[in-house]
């Protein structure tokens, strides 16, 4: 491939193509054109098109609206779901596809195999591809490989969509001009903007001077700190970042079970910890353990490469399991509270993945649910946005699933509350309200959301998740394998059973 010292300047007008427009894609493609690009958004889901194109956005993200429509208004963005037309017209190619998990945990790329399959048939002149989904190490290599590979096929080998159904290319792909770059990004649903606008860092990988010189035009806007990498760091990078903070929080969630068990607090651990700036108080929140789309599958997919290679990943599994087992412990300590489940009418406290998305992908709620839906609750459900989302999975059932409008309807006769998402507007609840629907007042607060004493105050039972409550009476309970006395535990003098 070529070399040379200039970026874009020396290619002149050009677009961007933002590949896939999920929750990485759109807040990409539109983050490009404020900052002044002409950008093509594509995806090949028409109706997700149609409804960015009149403004909408597909799914819940604080500021993208604003966003779009502005860019929509200026012209600097237009979306389609011709995603060829899209390759064709532009320089810098973003792809944004989903990676999702194979059942035997590796990372499933036939969507980044499909869409480089296609660049390769639409080259057209130089493009510089970006890997800006999360991929495993070594991927950037297929891309190319692949894009080579699939770019000298005549258009009529190549279908009249060129959607990449043809047969692979002979040795005049060599001549092919392009690079494969990787700019992996650290969006988080619910913060995609301001992390859009205002990166810790910009992970730029690519192996020729061009390239990075492209790369590094398309952010001068930003003015923010740079890694420059070649290609495959920069993919690592990415992974071994969500699989720190997933193991951040596995280890302050083995914390809080020691907590539970010796009766200190958590919270005040993680402050204790957090105040230490080499390990900083990010991602200390200990309860339910990680969801969403990302740190899951994210660590799967690198724990089997690193097993792949022979590497010992023995860590990264252990903060994987640490995190399967929140869920059981949580449910451990509803059991605890309500004794039996069957019949009994559990309030639910929010659904998402994590508070200011509509997202439930992987959301610890989801294994909450059904375990007590099959355990015969009668589950009271609610959340500000990923109601919707949570329908489709678990319709409404009568007496046995219901949709709240507001926290206060889930409340109404439970005889256990459970909070699983930590929106900023559940912090405004009057507890005292919500006692006094409840039949028995038990607050169990899988996200350490509540202040415990608050709660005791308005006359709840408290179980947090590692907060000082494993009284020797409520450990016992948890120990013994006899039926447990209906001792009136709701008076929230007795204990928190937290055991
Ligand atoms: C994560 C990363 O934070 C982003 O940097 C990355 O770009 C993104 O994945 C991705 O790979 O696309 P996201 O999945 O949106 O972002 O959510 P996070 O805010 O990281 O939270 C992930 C999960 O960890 C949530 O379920 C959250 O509730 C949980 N969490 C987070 C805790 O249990 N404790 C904490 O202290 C922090």
């Amino acid at each position: 491939m070529n070399e040379t010292n200039f970026g874009l300047a020396a290619i002149g007008a050009f677009k961007i193509a933002v590949l896939g427009l999920g929750h990485v894609g759109l807040p990409t493609a539109v983050g490009f054109s404020s900052l002044g690009w002409e950008v093509i958004g594509a995806d090949e889901d028409a109706a997700k098109v149609d409804m960015i194109k009149a403004g909408k956005v597909p799914f819940f993200e604080p500021g993208l609206d604003d966003l779009l429509n502005r860019s929509l208004g200026c012209g600097r963005f237009q979306a389609t779901s011709e995603v060829t037309e899209a390759i064709r017209a532009a320089t810098v190619v973003f792809i944004c596809v989903g990676t999702p998990q194979r059942e035997d945990g590796a990372a499933d790329l036939s969507q980044i195999e499909a869409i480089a399959r296609t660049i390769g048939r639409n080259l057209n002149g130089y493009k510089l591809v970006v890997e800006k989904s999360t991929v495993p190490a070594i991927t950037a290599l297929w891309i190319q490989r692949t894009i080579q590979r699939y770019s000298a096929l005549k258009a009529n080998e190549a279908g009249e969509d060129g959607n990449g159904k043809g047969r692979p290319a002979g040795p005049e792909a060599l001549v092919a001009d392009f690079d494969v770059a990787s700019n992996p990004e650290f969006l988080q649903e619910g913060q995609a903007i301001e992390n859009f606008f205002e990166p810790c860092r910009i992970v730029i990988g690519a192996d020729s001077e061009r390239a990075r010189a492209i790369l590094r035009d398309l952010y001068r806007g930003l003015q923010r700190p740079m890694v420059v990498t070649d290609v495959t760091t920069a993919e690592l990078i990415k992974h071994a970042a969500n699989a720190f903070l997933s193991t951040k929080i596995s280890f302050i969630n083995m914390v809080a079970d020691i907590c539970d068990e010796v009766g200190a607090d958590v919270t005040r651990v993680a402050e204790g910890l957090g105040l230490d700036p080499r390990i900083s108080p990010a991602f200390l929140n200990a309860g339910i353990g990680f969801g969403g789309y990302c740190f899951p599958k994210d660590l799967r997919a690198l724990a089997h490469l690193a097993e792949q290679q022979g590497v010992d990943c023995s860590l990264l599994r252990a903060v994987e399991r640490i995190n399967t087992r929140r869920v059981e412990i949580f449910l451990d300590k509803v059991r605890n509270s309500v004794w039996v489940v069957s019949g009994k009418k559990v309030g639910i406290l929010g659904l998402a993945f994590k508070p200011n998305t509509d997202d439930i992908r992987e959301a610890p709620s989801l294994k909450i649910i059904d375990a007590l839906h099959r355990e015969g609750a009668e589950l009271r459900l609610h959340d500000p946005w990923a109601m919707p989302a949570a329908k489709a999975l678990f319709p409404p059932e009568a007496g046995r699933i219901t949709y709240c409008e507001s926290p206060y309807e889930v409340a109404r006769g439970a005889e256990a509350l459970l909070l699983l998402t930590e929106w900023d507007e559940y912090r405004h609840l009057d507890l005292g309200r919500l006692r006094d629907l409840m039949q028995v007042p038990a607050l169990i607060d899988g996200r350490n959301f509540f202040a415990p004493e608050e709660a005791r105050r308005a006359g709840f039972s408290y179980a947090g998740m590692g907060r000082r409550g494993g009284t020797p009476y409520a450990r016992e309970l948890a120990a013994s394998s006899h039926p447990r006395p209906a001792v009136p535990i709701w008076t929230g003098m007795e204990a928190d059973l937290n055991g």
